[in-house]
Parts: structure tokens; sequence; C-alpha cells
């Protein structure tokens, strides 16, 4: 049970926490923002559709700046009863204003143009009062493989890991912390870069942190099975904890006698809740890595934004749209939405549950950017070396006088950002 004084320093964080992510998270408003949004969610409709669009823009955008007018909506979704993003928004207007029957009407119409939304399905079951069933673990870990496949995923991989490697390749002996270490992929790629490119490594120390047991004796394995003609000395030290619960006796085990040169954390961070982020960004900067590379979700996908608002659904299309165009490269139109689907039901179903029980909390890289700030980091330039690692270098770029990279664009978004920190 927490002590009163934590109780109250967990609220202060959570209030902290708010404030910075409401002054800095990007929201379109202007009626062109929104449309913009709006074109790059029509690709992930079963037969895209783009009439409607404007007219939608417009009153969303009322609709955002507080004028909640039903009537218009009604409207809206009479006039273009076949453009599925009309009826997809006018239900989330109607659930936002708590018209439940009019609700179900969009619900239905909207069903009946694309059966297999996989948003309209799980909006769908939750009108019912039927339950989400989350997928298994295993399904996690193999859309999370399909996704490493494709360019979204891969070249924020290879950017964080590259970076890494740019900030060690001329010390002699390194020691580098992966947050979230997951199945080991980063670790292994690099291993791979020790081998291709010149360095004078002689000891590396990998620290993989997570608090999931099976994962950090998978990464050990991996590290174990990374045959590269190295030269270098490789020692996997894993640390079973939370970020943002470590004590002493882990902090002093992840930073080792001389301390860390790196940390990265990718595709890691967002798991950690909301109001617990600061606390988790304190605790990397209280462990002093030289470096810090964060390569996390670019969405406004808060737990702090309620699962009814009109704002968290937008974000969430937004998301699904870019998974589905990233995956349709490689896969088809009906796997990727599958993906949609078996990510949306995590947590008993991610737009429904309430928002304080999300499973995960995206956010722009504006408010990663602040939080890190807040909490003892300074924000560092990426430097221009570090896009040569990118497989698919056309889509990433250094953006905001490098002081990220958008790892892999798609439409003008990436989808992922990478920042680069340094302990104050
Ligand atoms: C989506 S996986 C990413 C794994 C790996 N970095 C990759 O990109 O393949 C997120 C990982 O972070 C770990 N994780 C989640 N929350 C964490 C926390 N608070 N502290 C440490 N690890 C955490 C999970 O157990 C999981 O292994």
């Amino acid at each position: 049970m927490l002590s009163v004084d934590n109780a109250t320093a967990a609220e202060a964080d959570r209030r902290r926490f708010e404030r910075i992510v409401g002054d800095t998270a990007y929201r379109p408003r202007s009626p062109d923002a929104i449309r913009t949004e709006l074109e790059r969610q029509v690709g992930f409709q079963s037969e895209p559709v783009d009439h409607g669009l404007g007219e939608l823009a417009t009153l969303l955008a009322s609709w955002l700046a507080g004028g909640h007018d039903l009537g218009a909506v009604a409207e809206l979704a009479d006039a273009y009863p076949a453009q599925p993003l009309v009826q997809f928004y006018a239900l989330a207007m109607r659930r936002e204003a708590g018209d439940v029957e009019a609700a179900r009407r969009s619900s239905s119409a909207l069903l009946a143009l694309d059966p297999d939304d996989p948003l309209a399905v799980q909006l769908a079951a939750d009108l019912d009062g039927d339950t989400v069933l989350a997928a298994s673990d295993e399904t996690r870990l193999s859309n999370l493989a399909k996704l490493a496949d494709t360019p979204l995923l891969r070249n924020p991989y290879q950017l964080a890991v590259g970076a890494i490697f740019e900030t060690i390749r001329d010390l002699e002996v390194a020691r580098v912390l992966d947050i979230g270490v997951g199945s080991g992929a980063q670790l292994a790629e690099l291993l791979a870069l020790l081998g291709e490119h010149e360095n004078r490594l002689r000891r590396l120390e990998l620290v993989g942190l997570d608090f999931v047991d099976e994962f950090l004796e998978r990464a050990g394995q991996r590290v174990a099975d990374t045959r590269i003609p190295i030269e270098t000395e490789v020692v996997y030290v894993p640390v079973r904890g939370r970020i943002e619960d470590l004590d002493d006796r882990q902090a002093r085990e992840i930073a080792g006698e001389s301390g860390l040169d790196g940390a990265n954390a990718t595709i890691a961070l967002h798991e950690v809740p909301g109001e617990q982020k600061l606390a988790a960004l304190r605790n990397l900067c209280l462990i002093a890595p030289r470096h810090v590379l964060i390569a996390e979700w670019n969405y406004c996908l808060e737990n702090t934004l309620s699962e009814k608002s009109v704002e968290f659904l937008l974000g969430a299309r937004h998301a699904a749209a870019d998974f589905v165009a990233a995956l349709t490269e490689r896969y088809s139109f009906e796997e990727a939405r599958q993906v949609v689907r078996d990510w949306l039901a995590q947590h008993g179903g991610q737009l429904t549950c309430p928002a304080g029980h999300r499973q995960e909390c995206f956010l722009h890289v504006t408010s990663w950017q602040a939080l890190l700030e807040e909490s003892g980091f300074d924000l560092a330039p990426c430097d221009e070396s570090w896009l040569a690692h990118a497989e698919h270098g056309d889509r990433a770029s250094l953006e905001d006088d490098a002081m990220w990279i958008a790892t892999s664009v798609y439409s003008g978004w990436s989808p992922i950002a990478l920042v680069h920190a340094v302990p104050r």
C-alpha cells in the first residue's frame, strides 16, 4: 500500500504529467489540419471513398471547439450515407454526447458499409455490452514481428541502435542499457553493427532491463546465439524490474562500476502508465547514461484522454491507418486489419476500457521531449550520421533542427519518433 507521502507525490506527478501533455500534444483543430488527418485515414477503409471529407472536417473542427451540434451530425450522416468516415465520426460524436440510440444507428450504418472495420467492431461490441477478448501474448508477439518486417518498425530499430553504436564505437569499454529488452532484438542488432563497422570496442556490457523473466532469458539466449566474427568481449547482464520502480540495488546493478555509456528504450516506454512516466524518466536520469535514445509511438493516445472522446478516436484511427499503410506493403489488407484488431483488443478493448486502465499510453514527440526536460534531461541533437543506419533511408529525416528523427514517414507522418537526451 502507498504511504501518504508516496500517494501525494504520485498524485503530484499525475497532475504534472497531465499538464505537460495538455500543453504539448499536437491536436489538429482547424478544418484544414483535420482534413489532412482524414485523408490519411481513408486508406484504412476496405474501399476508399473520399467524398464528404471537407464537410466532415468542418463539423469535427466545430465539435472539437466545443460546438456539440447533434442536429448537424444527423444532417451530415444523412448527406453522406456511404462515407464510412462520416459514419465513424458520427458514431464518435454521438457516443461522446451520450446519445446511445443514435450511436447505435451510426454503428450499424458503419458496419453495413465495412463489416470488418476493427474500430467499428469494437465500438459495436461495447454498445451491445459484449466483452472484447484480448489476443494471446503469442499473437501479440507475432503481430509485432509482422510490423518489424516493415519500415515502420525496422527503421526505428536500426536508427536507435545505430545511434547507440555511433556514440560508443570509439570507446574501448562500453556499458549499454536496453530498457524493455523484450526478445533482445536491439541487442542482436547492436552486435551485428560491431561486426560490420570499424570500432575500438574491446569489451561491451549489455544490460537488459525487463520485468518479464522469460524476456530476460530470451534476450540472453539471443546474445549468446549471435555469432559474429568480432574480437570484442560481450557480457550480458539481465536486470529484472520496472524502470519506474527501481530500487538502489537495481540501479547499482544497471550502472555497474563505471556507469552507463548509453541507454535505449525502443517501443517500450509507452507501456509505462502515463502517471508513472515522469518517475520512469527520473529514474533513468538518476542512473545517468551518457546518452539516452528513446524511440516511441508518435500519437495522441494518452490515458488522460477519455475513451469516449472524439479526440481519442481521431488519434486511434490515425494510428490504425498508419499500421495498415505499413503492413499492406507486405501483407494482405485483411491480415493488416487483423493486426489492428488484436492491438485494439488488448486489455479488454483499448477503445472502450476506462482511460486509466488503458494498457498503452502513446504520446506525441513534443510531449516526450517536455517530459524528458521535466525529469532532469537536456534534449540533444541527433547526428546526421545516424540516418545512414536505416535500411529505408528515404523514409527517415532529421526534424526541428535535428532535435528528433522522423524514423519512417507514411503520408507525411512518422508513426515513431526518435529522441536523443543527456542528463543535465
Ligand atoms: C513492445 S515490447 C518491445 C521490446 C523490444 N524493445 C522490441 O522493440 O522488440 C515492450 C517491452 O518492454 C517491457 N516493459 C514494459 N513496461 C516496462 C517497464 N515499466 N519497465 C521495464 N520494461 C518494461 C515489456 O515487458 C516488453 O518486453
